[in-house]
């Protein structure tokens, strides 16, 4: 079986992909070794300059060019394993979870991509080179649909896609399907699938909020793939503020409860592969 590479997306800012990429992340690789697994090691790969999902987990986002994500997109493929080895660092959260970091020189990197002969594959072909080490590997995405993000749902199996509930959100989601579809279809990646749709920032007083939830879980097939409804929580902000995951910093909040059945849901779609 590939390792499993999921992708938060949406190219509106501040909807959840880091808060949900590396908590996510980190429940998955709990849930693994805590049923045992023999390879429960969870890599995250951050593609956004804004570096937050290399801060929460490492304490730092002072990560050069040379020590983060633009070293490996930069990289030949035969010395690809080597420098991947030498910038994936140990998460301070976990000894299994790993982080690929990125940098604030990204941007830069990615302009000098453009030229570059087969680009758009370069996060999927140095993954490709250690995805055997990892049971499952998760992408976060900046709020756009640059080509580092193009990039990274070429590297990816799953995507999931981060939105607030708000009824202009809801006409956003459309957006985010056509870009998945685009990449599936268009650019030929039919590895890649829709596999969940996270709601956070839930407020269950506020009427729309909802009604948002309604109309998604009714709809025919993204009510199918609702994999998480995170509430609004002021733990999270403070759990971000100390670097820690959400589990660590307030295990009996109610965002903690909800990432932790938003992993068992992903669990079973990545690894038992249910139907939905
Ligand atoms: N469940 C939640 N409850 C309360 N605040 C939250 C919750 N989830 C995220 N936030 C807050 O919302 C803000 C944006 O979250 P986050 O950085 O995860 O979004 P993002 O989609 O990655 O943003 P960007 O598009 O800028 O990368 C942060 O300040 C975070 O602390
Ligand atoms: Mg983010």
């Amino acid at each position: 079986m590939t390792t499993p590479t999921v992708v938060l997306t949406n190219n509106k800012g501040g909807v959840g992909k880091t808060t949900t990429t590396t908590n996510f992340a980190y429940g998955l690789c709990q849930s693994l070794k805590q049923a045992g697994a023999a390879n429960p090691r969870v890599l995250i790969v951050d593609t956004d300059s804004q570096a937050h999902a290399t801060l929460t987990t490492t304490g730092s986002k002072d990560y050069s060019r040379h020590k983060s994500i633009c070293a490996v997109l930069g990289a030949d493929r035969k010395e690809m394993v080597q420098i991947l080895s030498k910038v994936i660092v140990e998460s301070h959260w976990l000894p299994e979870l790993h982080v690929l970091p990125s940098s604030t020189e990204l941007e830069q990197t990615e302009r000098e991509l453009f030229s570059a002969a087969g680009a758009p594959y370069r996060l999927a072909d140095a993954l490709s080179t250690i995805r055997h080490h990892y049971a499952a590997i998760v992408i976060d995405t900046r709020p756009s649909f640059s080509l580092m993000t193009e990039m990274s749902l070429l590297a990816a199996t799953d995507a999931i896609i981060a939105l607030e509930p708000r009824y202009l959100e809801t006409v956003g989601l459309q957006s985010v399907i056509n870009k998945i579809t685009e990449i599936r279809e268009g650019w030929r990646h039919p590895d890649l699938r829709l596999s969940g749709i996270v709601v956070t920032k839930m407020d269950r007083r506020v009427k729309g909020h909802i009604e948002m939830i309604e109309q998604i879980r009714q709809h025919p097939t993204l009510g199918k793939l609702v994999c998480g409804v995170i509430p609004a929580n002021e733990a999270v902000a403070y759990a971000h503020r100390s670097h820690m995951s959400i589990y660590e910093y307030d295990p009996s909040s109610a965002a903690a409860e909800a990432y932790a059945h938003m992993v068992g849901w992903m669990l079973k779609r990545l690894f038992v592969k249910e139907p939905v």
